[in-house]
């Protein structure tokens, strides 16, 4: 063959060529030892002087060319090799990637979870570790279940406490509060008890640096034989040492709700916290709840409470507004 038409074919070749073993081959077939253009080298000796001189240095262009052609294409194809793993792919169809173990990882995006589940895994694992067990409940709920069998009297003042959104429905609701559950558990669960019901909560109030028209309570029911505030008292007092990590000072404060009696609010202090802060309301479950699911309230007694867990998380985190859990605002959520 003459070189020209190796030139034309090692052109139309290497062009096609799209993995390193073809390429190695098409060197090996060039200018390997036994390579085509090898052989028109050798073969220049044999000729007259001034025709070896020129087609010499055609030749020898030629081999510079080819030379260059197979390392661009060694520099394409492993940059594609790199773009290729990069991308997540292992395998190019069928070629096999050399794993280049030099090369810089890269770094995959990845999420966590919201400071609010942070903290609501925890107190989960700290109360199951209690023996409490955890349910969960409908948001939209009845106005039996928000209001009536909690003892709230038709009519009376105390629901408005709960700036209520109301369904076009006749009486359905947000859930104002997680206590419906405590409802919904005991008349399908006999005595004794330990439940938690983390979830999310509504009311229809303005919003500032504490407040929000949604966010999240954990519910707590304990009920059994001689079940008492000291029990109460233990319980939370457990679940503060363990979630702050330090020892909190707890303060109960006579307060009312229709479905306790007593009924007080939970205040913490200590480390960082210099002043009384309000994290939940409790109490001893009322008679008339007991009887509203069946229960014979000269055989049980049981305290509940229900906390607010975006106050909690702003307490462990330091957090001075409750409407950054709700901004989705990456700049907060990657610090937690
Ligand atoms: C209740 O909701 C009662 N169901 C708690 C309870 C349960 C009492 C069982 C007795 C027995 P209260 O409205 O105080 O109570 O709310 C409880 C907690 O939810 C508050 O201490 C506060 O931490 C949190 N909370 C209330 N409203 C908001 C709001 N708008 N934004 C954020 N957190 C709130």
């Amino acid at each position: 063959m003459d070189l020209k038409q190796i030139e034309i074919q090692a052109l139309e070749e290497i062009e096609k060529i799209n993995n390193p073993e073809e390429l190695e081959k098409f060197k090996i077939k060039y200018l390997g030892r036994k390579g085509e253009l090898t052989a028109v080298l050798r073969s220049l000796k044999d000729l007259p002087l001034d025709e070896r001189k020129k087609h010499g240095q055609e030749a020898n262009k030629f081999r510079s060319e080819l030379e260059e052609l197979i390392k661009q294409k060694q520099e394409e194809l492993s940059a594609q090799g790199l773009a290729y793993r990069q991308a997540g792919g292992s395998r190019l169809a069928g070629q096999t990637t050399q794993l280049d173990i030099t090369a810089p990882g890269m770094i995959l995006p990845h999420g966590h979870l919201h400071p609010l589940t942070q903290v609501l895994r925890q107190a989960e694992e700290i109360f199951g570790s209690m023996g409490f067990e955890v349910v969960e409940g409908p948001d939209i709920e009845t106005e039996y279940y928000n209001f009536d069998a909690l003892n709230f009297p038709k009519d009376h003042p105390a629901r408005d406490a709960w700036d209520t959104f109301w369904l076009k429905s006749d009486k359905l609701l947000l859930r104002t509060h997680t206590s419906p559950m405590q409802i919904r558990y005991m008349e399908k669960n006999n005595p004794p008890l330990r439940i938690i019901v983390p979830g999310r909560t509504f009311r229809y109030e303005a919003t500032d640096a504490s407040h929000s028209h949604t966010f999240y309570q954990l519910e707590g029911l304990m009920v059994g034989k001689d079940i008492s505030v000291a029990n109460f008292k233990a319980v939370i007092e457990e679940f503060l040492k363990k979630l702050f990590k330090q020892n909190l000072e707890v303060r109960l404060r006579p307060s009312y709700f229709p479905f306790v009696e007593p009924g007080f609010e939970v205040d913490v202090k200590g480390g960082k916290f210099k002043n009384w802060l309000e994290i939940m309301g409790a109490g001893m479950v009322h008679p008339n709840v007991f009887n509203a699911v069946g229960y014979n309230p000269s055989d049980w007694q049981g305290f509940a409470f229900g906390m607010g867990l975006d106050r909690i998380a702003m307490l462990k985190y330091g957090i001075d507004d409750i409407r950054l859990f709700y901004s989705g605002d990456l700049r907060f959520l990657k610090q937690f």
